[in-house]
């Protein structure tokens, strides 16, 4: 997958209901997101937002239409391939969080490493990483009811970035925060597509976010009604570099996977060197 789209949406259409009161939730949605950048897709309540997302990261299927994440066509797996992509490839940010309350922080974010078999001592090792990514290094046994809203949402985003998928889907995720909390994650985000080249699609409905993204996509009625490319003066680029929890993240490449390489079994990226490796 070089130089390619990393998500293709061509011609979905989702119909909820039938008849006189079918709601046509998605229709005709057709685009794509370049491999790391970070798109807002803006909408207001009930345009469609959530159910996109769903489409795309496969907890739902459209009723015509299909989706490519990294060349799988997520229209055409069954359950235990859907189970997989999101193990790999895509992962989620709710504006709930989502957290498992009786576990820290720290287990938190381990939880998928967990699922997935990684040795205790990597575990740790990435655990703590991201962590100091997000900023909550000193946080790591807290229980999610002893952080505030923003820290909870600071852990669900290095929980996602755990199996460093290369789509990152969240939605509505500052919508619990006030607003300069809400400003400060959506920075932690764009600094994430930075320092780990993972994609993100980000739901939001409040303008003041989209400066942050390298694109904004509208939706209204189940209808994309107009994409406006990003430029570079609307990036706000100098606020994400302020974040000491995004500096810490930041290594000769870029990427967070390249601290790791020094360590090849705690590497659990698949993007193009096989499966496996851990
Ligand atoms: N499970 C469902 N059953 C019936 N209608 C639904 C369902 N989920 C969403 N809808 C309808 O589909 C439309 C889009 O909803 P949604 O994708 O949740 O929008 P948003 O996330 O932008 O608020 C709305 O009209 C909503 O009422
Ligand atoms: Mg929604």
């Amino acid at each position: 997958m070089s130089g390619g789209p990393l998500v293709s949406v061509r011609g979905v259409h989702r119909r909820y209901g039938s008849g006189a009161t079918a709601v046509h939730a998605l229709r005709d949605v057709t685009f794509d997101l370049a491999p790391g950048t970070m798109t807002a897709l803006v909408g207001r309540s009930g345009s469609g937002k959530t159910t996109l997302l769903n489409i795309i990261g496969g907890l739902d299927r459209p009723d015509s239409g299909t989706v490519l994440v990294d060349g799988t066509d997520v229209t055409a797996l069954d359950e235990d391939g859907l189970s997989l992509l999101r193990r790999e490839k895509v992962s989620y940010v709710f504006q709930t969080f989502g957290l498992i309350p009786v576990l820290s922080a720290a287990e938190n974010v381990g939880a998928p490493l967990r699922l997935a078999r990684v040795p205790a001592a990597e575990r740790e090792r990435r655990v703590a990483l991201l962590l100091e990514l997000v900023g909550l290094a000193a946080h790591a046994e807290q229980l999610p009811g002893e952080l505030s809203g923003g820290q909870q949402q600071r852990v669900a985003i290095a929980r996602a970035l755990a199996g460093s998928p290369r789509l990152l889907i969240a939605d509505e995720p500052t919508g619990q925060l006030d607003a300069e909390t809400g400003l400060s994650v959506m920075a932690l985000l764009r600094g994430v597509v930075e320092s780990e080249g993972v994609t993100a699609l980000v739901s939001t409905h409040d303008p003041t976010m989209l400066a942050l993204a390298d694109r904004v996509i509208r939706i209204n009625d189940g209808q994309l009604d107009g994409q406006l490319d990003g430029q570079s003066d609307a990036r706000l680029d100098g606020q994400s570099d302020g974040h000491p929890g995004v500096q810490l993240g930041q290594h000769s490449d870029g990427r967070l996977d390249g601290r790791l390489d020094g360590h090849p079994g705690v590497r659990l990226d698949q993007r193009s060197d096989g499966r496996g490796e851990s």
